[in-house]
């Protein structure tokens, strides 16, 4: 039922407070993450990890590309990650003590289901399901489940299962800082963050508002750049993938270093770039990449803190978002990216909730 939205990816982008504080229920302590969520012994095998390789598809690969900057970072453990279609081809070399992470809405994407149990035969130390389906065929065949709670997801376009699954993901990440004694600063700033998070996600949906009119300049154009960088870049791929699969307009997302490297020739006035701006110690970077992007007569549309001093040229579009801690930015970062997504679809008139050519679960290569 989509009650008094308008379709259900409406519906399921206003659900993610809901959901992030579902899914968080019962995983934090005071100042720590419960580890004991993954299992009775959950806490020593954590110990053990020494390497982490994460597999997934689509939506779900792009929050392990998030991860990947959090683990490193974070945990200090090494971490790749990998479309599924692509590691269960091929003879992948597996260093000791690895955990392998499989992350999928349905629980069901033949590829994803295929990957981990490929990956059983190769010796890992054990395999971890982050899936938003109980009863699915990942979770029951993973050693390790963590559950996103974000209840049915009924639109193709995944958005409160993208969400969940970061904030699992950044918990599985300070679950690991944890048992490696790793700065409890940082530990207990995470945890304060992700309680916060349902609060700040809310806040960011009033930003539907101002995305709803620069939809309708957005909807006459053939492509679009996204930009980001740090564990923004995924979120940014995450943009295009959304954009693309609702609006059916053509876009790419690159970091936003790599744009001399080659898309800075696409920039002119019929290509409108989208740029995470987040407060970060990137920011002066990406500031420059920008204005590069502005020097060509590139349109620009930045989703930026409202503590950046991003200079603001002539034709920019500047929407402000709250200032957030660093580790839950992807997090936030990513909803203006939704309805962005939505309303353009919407002005073009498309089945937002079905889009042409796609089914919602992939259960066939
Ligand atoms: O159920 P899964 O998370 O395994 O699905 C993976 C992809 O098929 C899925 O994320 C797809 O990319 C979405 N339609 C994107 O919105």
């Amino acid at each position: 039922d989509k009650g008094e939205y308008r379709h259900f990816m409406l519906k399921e982008i206003h659900e993610q407070p809901a959901a992030i504080a579902n899914t968080l229920e019962g995983t934090l302590g005071e100042d720590h993450v419960l580890t004991a969520v993954l299992g009775p012994e959950a806490e020593t095998r954590l110990k053990d990890i020494q390497n982490i390789h994460i597999v997934a598809c689509g939506t779900s690969y792009h929050a392990g590309l998030v991860a990947r900057y959090w683990i490193e970072e974070q945990a200090g453990l090494p971490c790749q990650v990998e479309v599924a279609s692509e590691y269960r081809y091929r003879q992948v070399a597996v260093p000791a003590n690895t955990l392998l992470i499989a992350i999928s809405q349905s629980g069901e994407t033949a590829d994803t289901l295929a990957a981990l149990r490929y990956a059983k035969q190769q010796g890992y130390l054990a395999s971890l399901a982050i899936c938003n389906v109980a009863g699915s065929s990942l979770v029951r065949e993973a050693d390790w489940r963590l559950l996103t709670k974000a209840g049915p997801e009924i639109g193709v376009a995944s958005t409160k299962a993208f969400t969940t699954q970061l904030v699992a993901l950044l918990w599985m990440t300070t679950a690991l800082a944890q048992v490696n004694d790793r700065a409890p600063e940082m530990i207990s700033a995470n945890v304060r963050a992700l309680k916060g998070l349902p609060r700040l996600v809310e806040k960011v949906l009033h930003l539907d508002q101002h995305i709803e009119e620069l939809a309708a300049t957005f909807a006459s154009k053939h492509h679009a750049l996204f930009l980001g960088r740090g564990p923004h870049y995924p979120i940014a791929m995450e943009g295009a993938l959304k954009l693309k699969e609702i609006s059916y307009i053509h876009a790419e997302a690159y970091a936003a270093g790599e744009l001399k490297h080659g898309p800075l020739a696409l920039v002119d006035e019929n290509m409108p770039v989208v740029s995470v701006a987040p407060s970060d110690s990137l920011l002066e970077k990406l500031n420059s990449n920008l204005q590069e992007v502005r020097a060509r007569g590139g349109q620009l549309i930045n989703f930026a803190c409202e503590r950046a001093e991003l200079d603001n040229g002539e034709g920019s579009i500047h929407l402000s978002l709250p200032w957030v801690y660093e580790s839950v930015s992807p997090i936030v970062y990513t909803l203006p990216l939704q309805l962005l997504s939505y309303r353009v679809a919407l002005v073009k008139g498309t089945d937002v909730d079905k889009p042409r050519n796609l089914a919602k679960s992939v259960t066939v290569e």
